[in-house]
């Protein structure tokens, strides 16, 4: 029996990603979570005569035990819940109320499913992770295999702009591409590997068209908030990527041992390729290393099997440029989730 709960369901994320969930074969029981209006979007996707069963859950519900009664059993937990940006707000500023929000969501998951993967969303996703990351350590279930910061949408925009400057027929379907993206999920903290993942496309033998898909990779999620003029932030190709994510975990946790899927990880010495990870941004930072880095990660049954530091080897000149500004960035960010909670 695999239970996936999806906490903000009834948001702009929330709600496509539940309808994709709804079609996943994998998924026996579909737990809804929001503080408003799921019990309408639970009812409307309950009709679809896909076999997964949908329950759905409001904070209030019984006394205040709604959230408990949705995590309950969860084998999965993935996580849109807490407010989008609006034009001129960075993702930082989403912060205090967002971290409040996770906090209250990891207690619950520790007190209730702190076997389950942990797939988190919100914002900004730098320092949301380290906030879950340290409620579970408090509560002594922290499995770091098992938290996974979704930065997908990072590596959908890159395969998609790519392909769009590409200059070879051959080239011009973003399925041709799988660009990985490092570092975190924020403007100059994410950093796509162009040079180490798509060296055949012409148009990149341009300095200027390079620094161009670069930019427009770390400010993609501005594009679509000042697009949207202030009714949020990207919903429909982030319920796309994290469904995309979610189903990737999910493969891996039937015993496919091939997928590989770039994620925000908490570099674990115990995970085999983190401690390589962190020599290797301590070498490029001149600093003290980071604990949380995004990364490619082979996944596997019981969550991350290894983190693929060598990627971080092959990058050139101007990526090891990218990769210290992120760092700089990212180290500050990290500290502020990881002292939240105390
Ligand atoms: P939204 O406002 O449309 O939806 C958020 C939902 O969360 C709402 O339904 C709200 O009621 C619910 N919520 C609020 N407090 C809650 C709580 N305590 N428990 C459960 N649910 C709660 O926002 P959205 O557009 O769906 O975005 C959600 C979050 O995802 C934002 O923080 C946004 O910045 C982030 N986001 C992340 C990425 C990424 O790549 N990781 C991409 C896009 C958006
Ligand atoms: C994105 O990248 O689209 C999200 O992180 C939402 C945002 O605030 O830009």
């Amino acid at each position: 029996m695999v239970k996936v709960t999806v906490c903000g369901a009834a948001g702009g994320i929330g709600q496509p990603l539940s309808l994709m969930l709804k079609m996943n074969p994998y998924i026996n029981e579909l737990s809804l979570f929001d503080v408003v209006n799921v019990p309408g979007v639970g009812t409307d996707l309950s009709h679809i005569d896909t076999d997964t069963k949908v329950t759905y859950h409001l904070k209030s519900d019984d006394n205040n035990t709604g959230l408990s009664q949705a995590l309950k059993d969860s084998n999965f937990v993935i996580i849109p819940a807490g407010v989008p940006r609006k034009p001129g707000m960075t993702r930082d500023d989403l912060f205090k109320i967002n971290a409040g929000i996770c906090s209250e969501l990891a207690t619950g998951i520790a007190e209730t499913c702190p076997d389950a993967a942990v797939l988190v969303i919100s914002n900004p996703v730098n320092s949301t992770v380290p906030v879950f990351a340290e409620v579970f350590k408090k509560k002594g279930i922290f499995n770091p295999r098992k938290l996974f910061g979704v930065t997908t949408l990072d590596s959908v925009r890159a395969n998609t702009f790519i392909s769009e400057v590409a200059t070879n027929e051959a080239d011009k379907a973003p399925s041709a591409f799988n660009i990985r993206v490092v570092g975190g999920h924020s403007g100059e903290t994410i950093v796509p590997l162009f040079s180490v993942c798509a060296p055949h496309v012409y148009a990149l033998e341009d300095e200027k068209k390079i620094d161009a898909l670069v930019h427009r990779v770390q400010y993609g999620g501005d594009e679509v908030v000042q697009a949207k003029n202030g009714a949020g932030s990207a919903t429909l190709s982030m319920a796309y990527a994290g469904y995309k994510f979610l189903h990737a975990v999910l493969a891996a946790s039937t015993g496919d041992t091939t997928i590989i899927e770039s994620s925000y990880v908490y570099l674990d010495d115990s995970i085999p390729g983190a401690k390589e990870t962190k020599e290797i941004i301590k070498g490029l930072y001149g600093g003290e290393s980071l604990d949380y880095f995004a990364m490619p990660v082979v996944l596997s049954k019981e969550g991350i099997k290894e983190i693929k530091s060598d990627i971080l080897s092959r990058v050139n000149n101007k990526e090891k440029e990218l990769l210290k500004i992120c760092c700089k960035t990212l180290a500050g960010n990290i500290a502020k989730g990881a002292s939240f909670s105390q």
